[in-house]
């Protein structure tokens, strides 16, 4: 059994006050881990207070994003093995707008995967088409492109530990969510992608999130989809009652 994932992505929005604020409004209200995880993706700035105030909760912790070298000449990155070393469980990759504003290419998300494993955390990683890949008809084979060059190399195990979120960009941040049937249909195909790359027991195992306009009217509809095993959320994860919601969904 797949233990369903809710995530949510800050984005650049919160500061460390702010992030204190809110995990103390919802840190005692959280599904156990073992029913839903929890998980806050915060500014890499906002990381140090997020980890204070979980300690000791549900809340499970990510970074939005890491470069793939621990250290060096990398001015203005973030290190995957000090994120490690601070506690973060989870490094969200491959972001569609870390692709299109900041020009991340297949080949770097797979890097970032293996230095995420390599430093013992998570990867969540990312991936979707645009509008006009969708109405070209090719959302299916972008998405198994993108999907396949992020997993080079990785084993069956960590393959199977990590999580992939479906985000089309055309849902991201409209309010035009795919409906269930849309989502479901490419998590079932990133699915059989894994399948196909790998083996069944992977399949089975590997956690697949919807992201995109995710709020609480709908979390119970898409989470209700045999593909679908969590949410990447951004806008409604932004206040405390709305994410308080979505990870509850099953209540
Ligand atoms: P949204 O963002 O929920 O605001 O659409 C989702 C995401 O980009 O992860």
């Amino acid at each position: 059994m797949r233990t369903p994932i809710i995530a949510g992505n800050w984005k650049m929005n919160n500061n460390p006050e702010d992030t204190t604020n809110f995990v103390e409004a919802v840190k005692n209200q959280l599904p156990d881990s073992s029913k839903v995880e929890a998980v806050i993706a915060a500014p890499a700035v906002d990381l140090p207070a997020l980890l204070a105030a979980a300690k000791g909760s549900n809340l499970h912790t990510a970074a939005e994003n890491c470069y793939f070298e621990n250290a060096g000449a990398f001015t203005g990155e973030t290190s995957p093995l000090v994120l490690s070393q601070m506690g973060i469980n989870y490094v969200v990759i491959g972001h569609s707008e870390r692709r299109d504003y900041f020009h991340e290419t297949d080949e770097d998300i797979n890097k970032k995967a293996h230095a995420v494993f390599a430093n013992q955390m998570t990867p969540i990683i990312c991936c979707g088409e645009s509008l006009e890949t969708r109405e070209a008809g090719q959302a299916e084979e972008w998405v198994q492109r993108q999907v396949t060059a992020a997993l080079k190399d990785l084993s069956a195990a960590q393959v199977a530990s990590l999580v992939i979120a479906y985000e089309p960009i055309w849902a991201i941040g409209t309010g035009k969510t795919a409906t269930s049937d849309q989502a479901q249909e490419i998590c079932h195909v990133i699915r059989e992608t894994v399948k196909s790359l790998y083996d069944e027991e992977t399949s089975d195992k590997v956690r697949i999130q919807y992201g995109g306009s995710v709020k609480p009217a709908n979390v119970k509809e898409l989470m209700s989809k045999p593909d679908i095993d969590g949410g990447l959320v951004g806008g409604a994860s932004l206040q405390p009652d709305s994410f308080l919601q979505l990870v509850n969904y099953q209540d």
